[in-house]
C-alpha cells in the first residue's frame, strides 16, 4: 500500500480538488506539528514532570492542569508566526489571543481545547486536542471575541487528535473526514484511514449517569428506554462507555458507532450543559456530520446555533443518526 503522509495528503487536496488554498495548508500542517509535540510531552508523564495541576484557574473557574497550559503555550507557538492566521482563541484563554504585529496576518482564526479530557492525564487515560477553523470576517483586522461568533456550519476545516495507545489525527475539509497516525519513528501522520462512516445504527450509548437525576424528561426517558434492554420497548440489550475524555468517546463513536450525549441538565441552570460550543461541540458536530451522523443540541442542529460567547456552553448529543434522531425527537414531543 501506498504510504500517503498528512503533507502529500494535503498537497494533493490543494492540487486535484482545489479544497484548501496554501495557507489553509500550512495551518494544518502546522496544528498537527503542535499536536505531535503535545503528544510527546503527554508521552513523558512524570518523567518530565508535566503531571499534576498547574495550580491555576481558567476562565471558566476550572484547575487547570499543567498539561493543559503546556498544550496551550504549543499550539500558540506554532501557529503565531505563519502568516496563516487572525487570531487564536483557546480554552484556557479569556480573550483571543492577537497575532503579534511583527508577523504578518492571514485570513484564517483558530479556535482551540488544547487539552481534551485533561481530569484523565494523571491516570494515563486517553486525552486529545480539538480544533476548528473559521474564515476572519471581512475588513476586521485585530479580531475580537465578536469576529469568532459565528455559526459553525461557518467551520472551513476542523480535526481532533487522539493521545492514546497511538497517536491519532482525524481531520475535515468539509469532503468527508480521514484519519492519521503518528508513525514515531519517521514523526509523520500517515494516512491510515478515509471516508470515515459512523454506522446509522448502534447498541451503544455514552453518558455521565451520574447526573441522571439532573437530566431534563426527554433524556430520561431515553436512557430507561435503553436500559430496560431486551424487555423494554426498544427490544434489544445496549451497552454503555464513558472515558470522560470528549476526543475518546468520539473516536470510538467514528470507529464503531454509538450516540454520545452531554445533555443540558438542571444540576446549574445557568449553564446551557458542560461542553463548550466554540471548541468542543462545533468542531466535533461538523467531523460527526461529515462522517454521516448527526448532532443536535436537543432542540437543534449544533452547526446552526448562533453563538454568543466565545466559552459558551451547549448540551450535546452525537453520533450514530437513528439514535440522535429519536432523542431529538424525544425532546421536540416532550419539551415544547
Ligand atoms: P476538558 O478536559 O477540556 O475540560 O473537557 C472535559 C470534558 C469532556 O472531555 C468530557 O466528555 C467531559 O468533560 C467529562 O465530564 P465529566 O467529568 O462530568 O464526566
Ligand atoms: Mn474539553
Ligand atoms: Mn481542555
Amino acid at each position: 500500500m501506498r504510504r500517503i503522509t498528512l503533507m502529500q495528503y494535503l498537497i494533493e487536496q490543494q492540487r486535484k480538488q482545489q479544497w484548501i488554498n496554501s495557507d489553509l495548508r500550512l495551518l494544518v500542517e502546522v496544528v498537527s506539528r503542535a499536536c505531535k509535540a503535545i503528544s510527546i510531552a503527554i508521552g513523558k508523564g512524570a518523567l518530565a514532570g508535566v503531571l499534576g495541576g498547574a495550580g491555576s484557574e481558567n476562565v471558566q473557574g476550572e484547575a487547570q492542569k499543567k498539561l493543559d497550559v503546556i498544550s496551550n503555550e504549543i499550539l500558540l507557538e506554532a501557529n503565531e508566526w505563519g502568516g496563516h492566521l487572525a487570531a487564536m482563541a483557546s480554552e484556557e484563554m479569556d480573550h483571543p489571543h492577537q497575532i503579534p504585529h511583527r508577523f504578518p496576518r492571514g485570513e484564517f482564526l483558530l479556535l482551540f481545547d488544547p487539552l481534551d479530557g485533561s481530569s484523565n492525564i494523571d491516570v494515563n487515560i486517553s486525552v486529545g486536542t480539538i480544533f476548528s477553523v473559521l474564515r476572519c470576517p471581512e475588513g476586521v483586522a485585530e479580531p475580537d471575541e465578536q469576529a469568532f461568533l459565528q455559526p459553525g456550519t461557518q467551520q472551513v476545516c476542523a480535526g481532533y487528535a487522539v493521545y492514546g495507545p497511538s497517536t491519532l489525527l482525524v481531520l475535515t475539509l468539509g469532503h468527508g473526514v480521514v484519519c492519521f497516525t503518528l508513525d514515531r519513528e519517521t514523526g509523520s501522520f500517515v494516512l491510515t484511514q478515509e471516508a470515515l462512516q459512523i454506522p446509522e445504527n448502534t447498541r451503544e450509548f455514552a453518558i455521565n449517569a451520574s447526573n441522571m437525576r439532573f437530566w431534563e424528561a426527554p433524556v430520561r426517558r431515553y436512557i430507561d428506554e435503553l436500559l430496560a434492554g431486551k424487555s423494554g420497548p426498544r427490544g434489544q440489550d445496549f451497552n454503555m462507555r464513558w472515558v470522560a475524555s470528549m476526543v475518546a468517546d468520539v473516536h470510538r463513536i467514528m470507529t464503531r458507532g454509538g450516540i454520545f450525549m452531554y445533555p443540558r441538565d438542571t444540576k446549574d441552570p445557568t449553564k446551557a450543559g458542560k461542553l463548550r460550543l466554540m471548541y468542543e461541540a462545533n468542531p466535533m458536530a461538523f467531523i460527526v456530520e461529515q462522517a454521516g451522523g448527526a448532532a443536535t443540541n436537543g432542540r437543534q442542529r449544533i452547526l446552526e446555533i448562533q453563538p454568543e460567547g466565545l466559552h459558551q456552553r451547549v448540551a450535546v448529543i452525537l453520533g450514530s443518526k437513528n439514535e440522535v434522531e429519536r432523542v431529538t425527537r424525544y425532546h421536540r414531543e416532550m419539551m415544547l
